[in-house]
């Protein structure tokens, strides 16, 4: 359990700062099964703005299997709340990102055949490939992540890359609860946490995403140093039944209760 020496500085005895952004990817599937403009992500951005989300990210992969380029210029001209742009490490993402200067990017590992983003970032083998990326992003002024999983050898190499926030990989956390095998799913979480812990303590922000429901939101937001949370797949397909603004609510809710309940627990 966290204590107060884990707790980001300054914060002891107040409750840290839990963001939330949605993703948005999965709008755009839809729209992109039919070919036409509906159903717009932009306007799902929009709409989760109004819900409470702190920001909204998008992927933009090669293939454009869902996010399209002119989407990315629509959110940057539209959106009030900060854009994450979630990009390969190649020149053509970093050209994007450059031209469009989103709040933050967030460097991810993409293989053309796989469903979704299988595993994390291998920063500690690929410094050389990255380090011109980060200097680059960074010096335009655009906060890195990168996408890795909870591994202390790769929270170094974020450290020495100079990317100020890593985004932990919650997928095989996820899939634990899925499979219904409790003994992975705590010895997951459990790394989570060390994880979390360790990055926070090395100077790094700390966020975490992928595969994340209601059913397993809660331990996530109950580790303190985590700053942000990254949703799409589950609040897109829950907002089919009772809509966006209503699965963006009750995720908001359920990580408020999480995160109260654990600082509390933290001071006491
Ligand atoms: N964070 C990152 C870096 C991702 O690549 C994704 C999936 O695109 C997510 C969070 C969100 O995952 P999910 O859609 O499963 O909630």
């Amino acid at each position: 359990m966290p204590n107060q020496a884990n707790l980001p500085n300054n914060e002891s005895g107040s409750t840290p700062e839990l963001r939330l952004g949605v993703n948005i990817d999965h709008v755009a599937t839809v729209r992109n099964a039919r070919g036409g403009p509906h159903p717009d992500p932009v306007r799902a951005a929009l709409l989760a703005e109004k819900a409470g989300a702190d920001g909204i990210t998008a992927h933009l992969r090669e293939d454009r299997r869902h996010i399209a380029d002119r989407d990315i210029e629509r959110l940057r001209r539209d959106l009030t709340i900060p854009l994450n742009f979630e990009m390969a490490a190649t020149d053509e993402m970093l050209d994007i990102a450059l031209a469009q200067k989103p709040h933050a990017a967030c460097i991810v590992p993409e293989k053309r055949e796989e469903r979704t983003t299988e595993g994390g970032l291998d920063a500690a083998s690929s410094h050389n490939r990255l380090a011109p990326l980060v200097r680059q992003l960074r010096d335009a002024g655009i906060r890195v992540s990168l996408f890795i999983e909870a591994d202390e050898s790769q929270l170094d190499a974020a450290v020495l890359l100079g990317a100020p926030v890593v985004e932990l990989h919650t997928g095989s956390y996820c899939e634990a609860w899925l499979c219904g095998d409790m003994d992975a799913f705590e010895r997951e979480r459990a790394r989570l946490q060390t994880m979390t812990d360790v990055g926070v303590a090395k100077g790094l922000e700390v966020h975490a995403g992928h595969g994340l429901t209601y059913d397993t939101v809660q331990p996530v937001a109950a580790m303190l140093g985590i700053r942000e949370l990254n949703i799409g797949h589950f609040l897109m397909g829950e907002a089919m039944f009772v809509g966006l603004e209503q699965s963006i609510a009750k995720m908001r809710r359920l990580m408020q209760q999480a995160r109260q309940s654990a600082s509390h627990r933290a001071v006491l």
